[in-house]
């Protein structure tokens, strides 16, 4: 299908359901997993992310009849929904927009009117410490600004620091093009701030939920804005278990015996490992420039529904065998 918006700068006609990367840079995104994840989903026609995060497997896969984001941290789903329902807004407060402006002067004193900010350390430091935004357009603008500056997509205010290079970072000047798209895709989706139970319970019957919690070893009040206890990741298991007959899921967690154990009962686990390297402009601490390092994904894949029974086996088997 193809969409225009009636309020875009430009004339081009963009696809609605495009399988296109995650806007945001995000910690514990599944980027780099997400083809191993498509692999293992079934066709299915409600499909839901309860713990949406960047939401990495939403926006490779194709929209299903309804979809639906969710996530805690109300400031990313308003981020979410400035994209979907005003992405010209947030396009035209990422640009300089008069030569009176509410950025200090200096920090923006080469850039022209109806250019984009620039991506700077000064300004990334304006927009965490200095800006306090007025209604819910500037805060998805300086969440935006922040993400898309920011090393390794860590939106927690304490951690996070300017991580953004020339070469591997979205330029600014891709940052409207980006939105557009999203936007685009972001149509007609379901976007709510709930606790993961409340999505999951009311889930209509047959859905596909993949579910993607914070890591169970893993400090990951560092990465977030919501803290997820211990007490919590039981409370996802026994809310799952209650509604694992009505219901397709698929979940990723860290390869630990204790969530093996405590997610037994489900149909498969797979072991899986992926390759990844994150990039930075320089190191922290004795600022010296650094090349992106390599690292492996170890996570298990844990399924409620047998994924032998769709085909995977035979997809996997004949890719192995043309290889
Ligand atoms: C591992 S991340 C999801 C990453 C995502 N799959 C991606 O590709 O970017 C986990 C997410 O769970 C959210 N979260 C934490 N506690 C939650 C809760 N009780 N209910 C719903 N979401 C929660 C966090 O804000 C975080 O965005």
């Amino acid at each position: 299908m193809l969409f225009k918006r009636p309020d875009s700068s430009d004339n081009t006609y963009i696809m609605l359901n495009q399988c296109i990367n995650s806007p945001f840079r995000y910690a514990g995104g599944k980027f780099y997993a997400r083809k191993l994840i498509l692999e293992h989903i079934p066709t299915h026609k409600y499909y839901i992310e309860p713990f949406a995060g960047g939401a990495s497997v939403f926006f490779a896969k194709k929209k299903v009849l309804h979809n639906h984001l969710n996530d805690l941290d109300e400031e990313l789903i308003n981020v979410y929904k400035i994209i979907r329902d005003h992405p010209e807004e947030l396009i035209f407060f990422l640009k300089r927009h008069s030569a009176v402006s509410r950025i200090p002067p200096d920090l923006i004193e080469n850039v022209n009117v109806g250019d984009s900010l620039p991506a700077t350390k000064e300004l990334h430091s304006f927009f965490k410490k200095k800006f306090n935004p007025v209604n819910y357009l500037e805060r998805a603008g300086r969440w935006f600004y922040l993400n898309r500056t920011s090393y390794s997509g860590i939106m927690n205010i304490q951690n996070m620091y300017w991580g953004y290079g020339d070469k591997y970072s979205m330029q600014p000047k891709n940052w409207a093009a980006n939105i557009r798209r999203t936007s685009c895709k972001l149509q007609n989706v379901q976007l709510t701030s709930l606790d993961f139970e409340e999505v999951i319970d009311k889930a209509p019957s047959g859905s596909l939920l993949f579910v993607d919690p914070p890591y169970f070893n893993a400090d990951q009040d560092k990465f977030y804005n919501c803290i997820f206890s211990r007490e919590d990741h039981f409370r996802l298991e026994k809310c799952l278990r209650r509604n694992t007959h009505r219901l397709l899921i698929f979940i990723t967690y860290d390869n630990t015996p204790e969530v093996k154990e405590l997610y037994s009962w489900m149909t498969e686990i797979h072991d899986k490992e992926w390759n990844y390297c994150i990039q930075r402009t320089d190191d922290q601490k004795t600022k010296a420039p650094r090349k992106g390092t390599r690292y492996k994904g170890k996570e298990i894949f844990v399924l409620n529904y047998s994924s032998h029974d769709f085909g995977y086996k035979e997809v996997h088997q004949k890719k192995l065998m043309f290889a």
